[in-house]
C-alpha cells in the first residue's frame, strides 16, 4: 500500500506542511537506511557461493513483503529452503498459494545469482511432498550447487537491483505498445501460460475489476486488518521490522506524529485515515495502461513455484524496458468475500477449465519507486 504525497499533503493540511518545511534536518534523516541495506550489500564478503547467491535471492518480490524464506545450509554444496510458517497471510491467502509464488520468485533469483558466479543449481521442489490445503514443516525445495565451466549468465540479472513492485500511479498518456507487451510477456518462459492486453476496452474492464476487488478487501474487516497489522509507520517501525507494508518518508511520519496516521486511526474503519487509504487506490487501478497475468495448468505447489519464477522474470524484463509493474492479487484470492471477483477474473482472463490464475498485474510508466525493506540474510538462516 502506498500513500501518495499529494493526497497526504492535502489531508494533513497546513500543519504537516509547516512541520515538514521547517524540519529540513528531520526530513534528511527519515530514510530507513538500515532496512534497505540488503539492496546495497549483495554479493559482498561471501566466500560461500550459496550465501553470495542468497544475498540476491532475499530481494525477491513476495506478498506483503513477509519474506517467509528460511534457509538451512548444513549440507555442504546444497541448501534447503523452508517457509517460516509464522509469516503466512492466513486471511487473504488461506491456502498459502501466494506465499509459495513468492518462494518461486526467490528460487528463480537464487538460480540467476548462482549462474552469475559459475554455479548451476539443481532445484528439487517439495522433496518430501506437500499439501494443497496449507504449508507445514516440510521443505519447499532443496537446491544443489554444481560448479560449471561454460554456464551462460542470464541477461536479466542486470536488472535485479533496479526491480520494484511499483505501487505508484502510472502516466495515462504513455501507452505500453504491442511490441513492449510481447517482449515482457515472452520473458515468462514456457512453464506457464501468460496473457497480456493493452486493448483499451479490456484494460478498462480490468481497471474496474481490480478496483472492485481491492474495495472488497479494504471493506472486509479481517482481510483489511491483516494489512493494518503489517503496516510499519515511519522510520523507527520500519527499521525495527523491515517487512510488511512500509509507510515511510517524512510526510507520512509527520502525519503520524500529528496523530493523523496511526495504527489506531487506520484500524478504525470510520476514520478519515481509513477513508483516504481507500480513496487512494482507485486512481492507481485506473492508471493501468496494460495488464499481464500468469496462469498455470492445475494448481499444484510446483505450478505455484513456476508461476513465481515466471513472475520474477516478467518483472525483470519490464524493468529492463523501463516499464513499471504492479501486482494486483485481490481478484485472484481465495477467501469467500472475493469469490465473485475471482469468478469474474477467470471469465475475463479466459482461464480454461483446470487452469488456475496465479498472478495479475498492471503495467505502465510510473515514477521511480523506492527499494522495499528487507531483513538481513543472516536473520533468515535456520538456526542463526
Ligand atoms: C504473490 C505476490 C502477490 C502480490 N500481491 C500484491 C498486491 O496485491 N498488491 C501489491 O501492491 N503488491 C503485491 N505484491 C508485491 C509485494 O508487495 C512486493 O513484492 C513486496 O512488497 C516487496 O517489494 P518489491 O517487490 O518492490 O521488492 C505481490 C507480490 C507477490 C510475489
Amino acid at each position: 500500500m502506498s500513500f501518495t504525497r499529494r493526497k497526504l499533503l492535502k489531508s494533513a493540511g497546513a500543519a504537516a506542511l509547516v512541520l515538514t518545511a521547517g524540519g529540513g534536518a528531520f526530513v534528511m534523516t527519515r530514510n530507513p537506511a538500515q532496512a534497505t541495506a540488503p539492496w546495497r550489500s549483495t554479493g559482498q564478503g561471501y566466500t560461500d557461493p550459496r550465501l553470495r547467491a542468497l544475498s540476491y535471492a532475499i530481494l525477491a518480490p513476495n506478498p506483503h513483503n513477509r519474506q517467509p524464506w528460511l534457509i538451512d545450509l548444513r549440507q555442504d554444496g546444497e541448501l534447503t529452503l523452508y517457509c517460516d510458517n509464522g509469516r503466512l497471510l492466513p486471511v487473504t491467502d488461506p491456502h498459502n498459494r501466494q506465499i509459495v509464488i513468492g518462494l518461486g520468485c526467490f528460487l528463480e533469483l537464487l538460480r540467476m545469482a548462482a549462474t552469475e558466479i559459475g554455479f548451476q543449481t539443481e532445484i528439487l521442489p517439495f522433496p518430501r511432498g506437500s499439501s494443497p490445503d496449507g504449508l507445514d514443516d516440510r521443505p519447499i525445495a532443496t537446491v544443489r550447487f554444481h560448479r560449471s565451466e561454460n554456464i551462460q549468465p542470464d541477461a536479466l540479472f542486470q536488472q535485479v537491483l533496479k526491480r520494484r513492485s511499483n505501487k505508484e500511479p502510472f502516466d495515462t498518456t504513455q501507452p505500453v505498445t504491442n511490441t513492449l507487451l510481447r517482449t515482457i510477456a515472452d520473458a515468462a518462459g514456457g512453464q506457464v501460460i501468460v496473457g497480456a492486453t493493452n486493448d483499451a476496452s479490456r484494460v478498462e474492464l480490468l481497471r474496474d475489476l481490480t478496483w472492485r476487488a481491492m474495495e472488497t478487501e479494504l471493506r472486509t474487516r479481517d482481510a483489511y486488518m491483516e494489512s493494518v497489522d503489517l503496516m510499519r509507520i515511519g522510520k523507527a517501525e520500519i527499521e525495527a521490522n523491515p517487512d510488511g507494508i512500509d509507510l515511510g518518508g517524512p510526510f507520512l511520519e509527520t502525519l503520524n506524529k500529528l496523530g493523523l496516521l496511526t495504527h489506531e486511526s487506520l484500524a478504525d474503519m470510520t476514520s478519515s485515515a481509513y477513508q483516504q487509504g481507500l480513496d487512494m487506490f482507485k486512481p492507481l487501478m485506473a492508471s493501468a495502461m496494460a495488464h499481464i497475468w500468469i496462469t498455470t495448468k492445475g494448481n499444484s505447489r510446483t505450478a505455484q513455484l513456476e508461476a513465481g519464477r515466471a513472475w520474477l522474470r516478467v518483472n525483470l524484463k519490464a524493468t529492463e524496458r523501463g516499464v513499471a509493474l504492479h501486482p494486483l492479487s485481490q481478484a485472484l484470492q481465495e477467501y469467500p468475500e472475493v469469490r465473485p471477483h475471482f469468478d469474474e477474473a477467470r471469465l475475463l482472463l479466459k482461464a480454461q477449465p483446470g487452469q488456475h490464475l496465479q498472478m495479475l498485474g498492471r503495467l505502465g510508466f510510473g515514477p521511480k519507486a523506492n527499494e522495499s525493506p528487507r531483513w538481513p540474510l543472516k536473520s533468515r538462516l535456520k538456526g542463526a
